[in-house]
């Protein structure tokens, strides 16, 4: 590619009209016409990260009757995804409510949000979320949000010094309402909240930051009073929110406790700068740049919250009762931000009984964020790591799913009920259905636990061993389920997070319970590989329609080849049915349903494709494989001469496995040669 084109390729993309909105600037006026004509420029921080939360949409599903509402926003459709957020549609909800509570002023806006929850539960993960999600919003015009600077020009100001540059921005990125005095404060509030227009009640609540309020005094003194001169002296600016130029996103993290300085929260003095104004206590020779300070009208995070040292635990608590921070030497400045910590859950009950808990817990409103404890959930993290990515080696199909099958056993508490195994539970919290195990049970199942979702293997400890695995030069090509399950197993040995012997050899017992699953499971899928001759399929599901369908309508079926009418065959339907576990108390239902789909099919002038059904698709396959399991001897696999017409079946389900499961030709050797060991064993033991 010759230079040029890669310099349009920037080119082409750069966006001027974008970077000049972003970087308004205007008078005092204007921005008053702009609040005027959309005062959501004058949110809240809690109002704007809620409604930037709510601005991608949610749905709401049922699960097990409780009605559930899922923010997209923790998708991450910001990042395409990277960052999303599996299986915590609960807790997110409950952070929504936080948020949206703050927004209206019901009373959390004086809290802290605590994140609680075990090591690698996606804490830092929601946060991170919510820290970019302001960031980005406050770059589209429904995000917008302005601040302001102080111009002054020294040849104006002969005798006096007010600054010491011709242009000081306002250090705390305030709104420039807040340069209204007080009492004129609530005309404009009725105003714009009139307007119809704010997502929320506005108010101009709080006063400048120390410095600005000096300069204000200042100018005043100097305009004898007259307002108007003073706000002429306003540049307002549009505020894009970034992490990295810490405007408006602040992150503290303790670091060792004897090396906590409450500096770092809540700014310093500036040497350089008392020189110029000759006082240590002059506001304008004060770097507000503490992270309460740079975090104002956006998000600050305390990462392990609970390791603060105690003597900052008062301007936690005076940041979040009172939305005000107090720098050394100056009184105390408001602040409009939203602070989320997290802790880990080892850490939490560590100090539960300790006296800054007793301060902190009535001031905090803590939000659990477990483990997850469903399946299908827990597959979804692994998916997204290593499923699109452009790995080198071919993940094995099951792979994955077996990864995660262990974790989340791990972290389930045996169930109390005798009539149930581990893995049958994490099957009805997972969806499936059990003869004799209502919703109602599954729900009483997850009660009837004491820290189920808290305790077990992260996800961390999983993506580190998958890792391992894809790196091992050992394994060529394909990592399978039994490469990725010893890897987890070895790790087992040096996991700095199991405390005792006994969890230990429970997590490796779990193995061999997923090793006998996926056993279970290649051994069926490689039955319907062998048996999915389409043909046959289709009509032994015509068949099945016949007699469904005569069931269905009281009616007989004729008999092709004696010409006879019958009643419709139920044997023939249940061992079909059977196959995927429909009772016989719903069978009728089943029937129906299908019927139904059959008819409405009908109505548009479309023909039923078993295909489309993947209940009925399976049942009909199990049953083939049933009628026909002798007729091909996969066993011969595991001997060392095959003759040809046995390889040449094989090839053929080695294709069906490849075109329909989503093995490679590798892979798919391995399986076979797999079963086919299982079958030599299960031969042997008969
Ligand atoms: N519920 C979940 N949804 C998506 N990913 C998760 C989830 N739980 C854990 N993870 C994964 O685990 C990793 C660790 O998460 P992290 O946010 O660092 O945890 P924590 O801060 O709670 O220790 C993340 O990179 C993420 O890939
Ligand atoms: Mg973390």
């Amino acid at each position: 590619m010759p230079q040029d084109d890669i310099f349009s390729l920037i080119s082409d993309k750069q966006n001027m009209d974008r970077y000049q909105q972003l970087h308004w600037e205007g008078s005092f006026q204007e921005y008053l016409r702009i609040v005027e004509d959309n005062p959501n420029v004058s949110r809240s921080a809690f109002q704007r990260v809620y409604d930037m939360i709510i601005s991608y949409g949610s749905e709401t599903y049922e699960d097990g009757k409780k009605k559930i509402t899922k923010y997209q926003f923790f998708s991450d459709p910001i990042n395409n995804g990277k960052d999303a957020i599996f299986g915590l549609d609960i807790s997110l909800q409950k952070l929504v409510s936080f948020l949206k509570s703050a927004a209206k002023r019901y009373g959390t806006e004086k809290r802290v949000l605590l994140l609680h929850g075990p090591v690698g539960s996606s804490k830092s993960t929601v946060a991170r979320l919510i820290k970019k999600g302001i960031e980005a919003y406050s770059k589209t015009p429904e995000g917008a949000l302005y601040t302001y600077s102080w111009v002054i020009k020294k040849s104006d100001f002969p005798d006096e010094m007010i600054i010491d540059t011709e242009e000081f921005d306002c250090p705390m990125n305030q709104d420039p309402l807040l340069l209204i005095p007080k009492e004129f404060r609530s005309d404009l509030e009725e105003k714009l909240n009139g307007s119809g227009r704010a997502h929320h009640e506005i108010l101009i609540e709080g006063d400048l930051n120390p410095a600005c309020r000096q300069i204000f005094s200042m100018l005043m003194k100097h305009y004898h009073g007259d307002w108007t001169k003073v706000v002429q002296h306003v540049r307002v600016k549009r505020l894009v929110l970034s992490e990295r130029d810490r405007i408006g996103i602040g992150t503290f993290q303790p670091k060792d406790e004897k090396n906590q300085d409450s500096t770092e929260l809540t700014g310093d003095i500036n040497y350089r700068k008392i020189a110029y104004y000759g006082s240590d206590s002059d506001p304008r020779a004060f770097n507000f740049d503490g992270e309460f300070n740079i975090a104002n009208r956006g998000v600050i995070e305390f990462v392990e919250v609970l390791k603060l040292d105690v003597a900052f635990l008062y301007d936690l608590l005076g940041a979040s009762q009172e939305h005000k921070i107090k720098p050394k030497k100056f009184p105390q400045t408001d602040i409009d931000e939203f602070i989320i910590g997290h802790t880990n859950e080892p850490e939490y009950r560590k100090l539960q009984n300790n006296e800054f808990m007793e301060a902190l817990r009535d001031r905090t409103v803590k939000i659990d964020i477990p483990y997850i404890t469903k399946w299908s959930e827990e597959v979804k993290i692994y998916k997204k790591d290593y499923g699109q990515k452009r790995i080198a080696k071919h993940i094995a199909p099951h792979t994955l799913e077996m990864a995660a099958l262990w974790a989340v056993l791990t972290r389930l508490e045996e169930p109390k009920k005798a009539n149930l195994t581990l893995l049958q539970k994490l099957k009805l919290y997972n969806g499936t259905s059990l003869p004799g195990f209502t919703e109602e049970n599954v729900r009483e199942l997850r009660k009837d636990t004491v820290r189920e979702g808290l305790d077990g293997v992260s996800p961390r400890y999983v993506q580190d061993r998958i890792s391992n695995a894809l790196v091992d030069e050992r394994n060529h090509h394909v990592i399978n389920p039994f490469m990725v399950l010893n890897e987890l197993e070895a790790g087992l040995k040096n996991h700095s997070l199991i405390s005792n012997e006994e969890e230990r050899k429970r997590y490796r017992e779990l193995i061999g319970v997923v090793k006998q699953e996926y056993e279970d499971i290649v051994k069926k899928e490689v039955q319907r590989a062998i048996c999915a001759d389409e043909e046959q399929i289709a009509q032994l599901c015509a068949n099945y329609i016949d007699h469904v369908k005569a069931y269905t309508q009281n009616e007989t079926v004729r008999n092709a080849y004696t010409g006879s009418d019958e009643q419709p065959d139920d044997r023939l339907m249940r061992s079909i049915e059977e196959k995927i576990d429909i009772p016989e108390s719903r069978k009728d239902d089943f029937r129906k349903e299908i019927m139904n789909y059959i008819g409405a099919l009908a109505v548009e002038n479309k023909t039923f494709d078993y295909k489309t059904n993947d209940r009925l698709h399976k049942a009909l396959e199990l049953k083939l494989f049933e009628d026909q399991k002798d007729s091909i001897k996969l066993t011969s696999l595991v001997s060392s001469v095959v003759d040809k017409d046995t390889q040449a079946k094989i090839d053929v389900v080695k294709q069906r496995l490849m075109n329909n499961y989503g093995y490679d030709e590798r892979s798919a050797t391995d399986v076979l040669h797999f079963v086919a060991s299982i079958f030599a064993r299960g031969d042997t033991k008969k």
